[in-house]
């Protein structure tokens, strides 16, 4: 048997999801369309999540999936119950924005969509499971694209403000931990997704992306301002697409473009865990000749409204370069990265380093000194079910017991704080990525396919009881 020393007590394990990846019922109850919707299945799915190809609405000839996903909308007692039945301390799922203010820029909330979210959220109190909620994870009303632009225009500042005010007020007593913005990084690398931009032919995109970026991160911090008046036992992260980048080798330039690369990452969290902007990022801004439009209040707010945790989200390490002959690349979440020849990969050419999670949770304890939360990872994975329904998963558990021992390592060796750690996708949901349903990351195993085509019944794999002793055992019994 693998002896762990123990985790922390109070330690928050459990599994995230995300209101796009698994909800379905695009249309239920007032929900108004948002940008997650219209992305398809399919080989146009990068430029549009990108901002480069324009589709606003459904299309003829493309399927999309988060329109019913695996129906979590309809299922979420089942669901929750075997979350419950794993002896989860924790689940992190996201608000539809679009259910609460089905256009964006209404005075009125969606009754219909608060009820749905107090629902489910009693519904994890009833199995004592604490809901860790993301505020907005790749999710944008179209109306506020089409009219507003997206987060390019400072009035979604005000939008995001009444969506906030409305869930802290309403949730107050029923949820304590919240994320601002999902994998706030995003913005650069996934901009429809990250922020609702799409660009026009000849703009600035770097522009664009800066300011749409500076008005999330005041949004974050008024969120935080407005989550501590509202309840003083709030605690809110930020959340960071991480993965340290190592040099391709000892080659000094390598070092500095594995250092220039990780600073574009950390510059979203430097500003809201520090409370400003780093002169790395003012100077850049003036290399690119970017002028990023502040209001005078805006420098007071994000400096006096730091995050009370730093979450991310761990997948791989990545590797940089300063030689731009070097093409061997692999994929990644969502941005491609050198391939690393002392790593194995998943079958998305994702590789696999769990040491790199407990490199990435010293790098940003030592950046920030901040309680830390892992709220995904994971092994997306195709799964082949028996007649029943059950997977043997056992390179899912591999990976995750790797990841857990490193993650022991850096709490009980090197003495970072962490709060807890929720596997992506514990019951299986639609890729972010790709649109595919066959890529799996869950406990549970859904029948849906590509294609929208199953029963969508749930059913247990093995990692299902491997976890639940995980737990049980707060972290000492991995074997
Ligand atoms: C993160 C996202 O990027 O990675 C999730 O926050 C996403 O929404 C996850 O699902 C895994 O990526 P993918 O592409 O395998 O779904």
């Amino acid at each position: 048997m693998t002896e762990l020393k123990p985790f922390p007590k109070g330690f928050l394990w459990g599994g995230a999801t995300a209101a796009n990846q698994c909800e379905g019922a695009y249309d239920v109850d007032g929900r108004g369309l948002a940008n997650v919707d219209v992305v398809p299945i399919g080989k146009d799915r990068f430029s549009i999540i990108a901002g480069q190809k324009k589709m606003f609405d459904f299309e003829d000839g493309y399927f999309y999936p988060a329109k019913g996903s695996i129906d979590f909308y309809h299922h979420y007692k089942e669901d929750i119950a075997l979350l419950g039945e794993m002896g989860f301390k924790t689940f992190r799922l996201s608000i539809a924005w679009s259910r609460i203010f089905p256009k964006g820029d209404e005075l009125e909330p969606n009754e219909a969509g608060l009820q749905f979210y107090e629902n489910v959220f009693k519904e994890c109190h009833k199995y004592g499971i604490e809901p860790l909620v993301t505020i907005t994870h790749f999710d944008c009303p179209m109306y506020l694209i089409e009219h507003y632009g997206g987060w390019r225009n400072r009035e979604m500042i005000t939008f995001y403000d009444r969506l906030v005010r409305t869930l802290f007020t309403r949730f107050k007593g029923l949820v304590k931990y919240w994320l601002t913005f999902n994998e706030i990084n995003m913005i650069l690398h996934a901009p429809f997704m990250g922020a609702g931009l799409y660009f026009e032919e000849g703009e600035n995109v770097d522009q664009v992306k800066y300011q749409a970026a500076h008005h999330e991160l005041v949004a974050s911090a008024l969120a935080t301002k407005i989550a501590h008046e509202i309840d003083p036992e709030n605690k809110v992260g930020c959340m960071l697409a991480a993965g340290q980048y190592y040099p391709n080798t000892c080659n000094p330039n390598d070092y500095w473009k594995a250092m220039q690369e990780d600073r574009e990452n950390y510059f979203f969290i430097d500003v809201q865990a520090r409370g400003e902007y780093p002169n790395y990022a003012k100077k850049k801004f003036e290399r690119l000749g970017l002028d990023i439009e502040m209001a005078a209040e805006d420098l007071t707010l994000l400096k006096e409204n730091t995050v009370d945790f730093v979450s991310f989200s761990y997948y791989s390490s990545r590797v940089a370069s300063a030689d731009p002959n070097l093409t061997d690349t692999t994929a990644g979440n969502i941005f491609a990265s050198i391939k690393n020849p002392y790593l194995e990969s998943s079958e998305w050419g994702w590789q696999i380093d769990p040491l790199g999670l407990r490199i990435t949770l010293n790098q940003i304890w030592d950046r920030y000194q901040k309680p830390m939360f892992i709220v995904e990872n994971g092994l997306g994975a195709v799964d082949t079910p028996d007649e029943n329904g059950y997977v043997a998963d056992d390179y899912r558990i591999d990976y995750l017991r790797e990841h857990i021992k490193t993650m022991n390592a850096a709490i009980n060796e090197d003495g970072v704080e962490l709060l807890g750690y929720t596997t992506w996708g514990c019951i299986d949901l639609v890729s972010a990525g790709t649109g595919e349903m066959k890529k799996r990351y869950g406990f549970i195993y859904v029948d849906r396919d590509n294609e929208g085509n199953g029963t969508l019944k749930r059913s247990k794999k093995k990692s299902f009881d491997w976890y639940k002793k995980v737990i049980a055992s707060n972290g000492t019994d991995i074997d």
